[in-house]
């Protein structure tokens, strides 16, 4: 049984030392969602689940853009109370299950998951198409199949094992599907792929520190997987 949620480890998440494979999915996702938000393309209102330290809070203020319009959501307390330096600059704060998000139907332009394997189900995904305006954005990212599957095996795929610093281990969900899996999720929660990328070193330019992501055998390393959907417009894929 899991009973546990993230506020068991936050408190060392973000610290590289003791968790340098959180470190990298962190600086990975953050690749492709830097990527995939152009400057100059960002609609508002934003919507970021799960966000424990805000990764598009930290992009937007990097380019001097306003946080205003963004809200920034997670289930746990202890992780989201990362993200309470970017209210004093505009962000609205806000403890919420990403499957119950409490919003409007339609009242979201852009909704950023940044590693969301812990509540990649489907009941989050037609509650985030719920909230979203027709024609809106969903981008997410995940721990890849590819790495899930070597470093995990098939019998611990959705777990995700954290071994603290008092020697404690904690498990917690982590819902990690082959592509064709993940795209059937999209679809039937109404929304349509518009970009996926299959993020390593080769791809980012960055460098693997976890020696849990490296594979001396495997010459082509995947990280994280980053994808963009489209929610339907009228049920017509646009
Ligand atoms: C792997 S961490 C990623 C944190 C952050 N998005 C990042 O990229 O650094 C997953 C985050 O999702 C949150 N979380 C887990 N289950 C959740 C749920 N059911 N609803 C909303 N947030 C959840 C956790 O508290 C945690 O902050």
């Amino acid at each position: 049984m899991m009973n546990e949620n993230y506020s068991a480890v936050a408190a060392e998440y973000y610290d590289h030392k003791l968790h340098p494979t959180c470190y990298d999915f962190c600086r990975f996702s953050r690749f492709y969602l830097e990527s995939m938000l152009a400057p100059d393309d960002v609609a508002r209102p934003i919507l970021e689940v799960g966000a424990g330290d805000s990764v598009v809070a930290s992009i937007l203020n990097g380019r001097n853009q306003t946080l205003h319009g963004l809200e920034i959501t997670d289930a746990s307390k202890q992780m989201l109370a990362y993200s309470t330096k970017w209210s004093s600059l505009g962000a609205q704060l806000r403890v919420a299950p990403a499957d119950e998000l409490d919003r409007p139907d339609r009242s979201t332009a852009l909704i950023i998951a940044s590693l969301c394997d812990p509540y990649n189900t489907p009941k989050f995904w037609i509650e985030a198409a719920r909230v979203l305006e027709e024609g809106g954005r969903i981008i997410a990212t995940i721990p890849s199949y590819r790495w899930a599957t070597r470093y995990r095996g098939d019998r611990h795929i959705s777990t995700a094992e954290f071994v603290l610093t008092n020697g404690q281990k904690v498990r917690l969900p982590s819902f990690i599907f082959d592509l064709r899996s993940q795209l059937d999720i999209f679809e039937s929660a109404g929304l349509h792929l518009i970009n996926f990328f299959d993020v390593g070193p080769a791809e980012s330019g960055l460098e693997i520190t976890s020696p849990k992501l490296n594979a001396p055998d495997e010459t082509n390393l995947s990280v994280i997987w980053g994808f963009s959907v489209k929610k339907n417009t009228n049920g017509i894929i646009s």
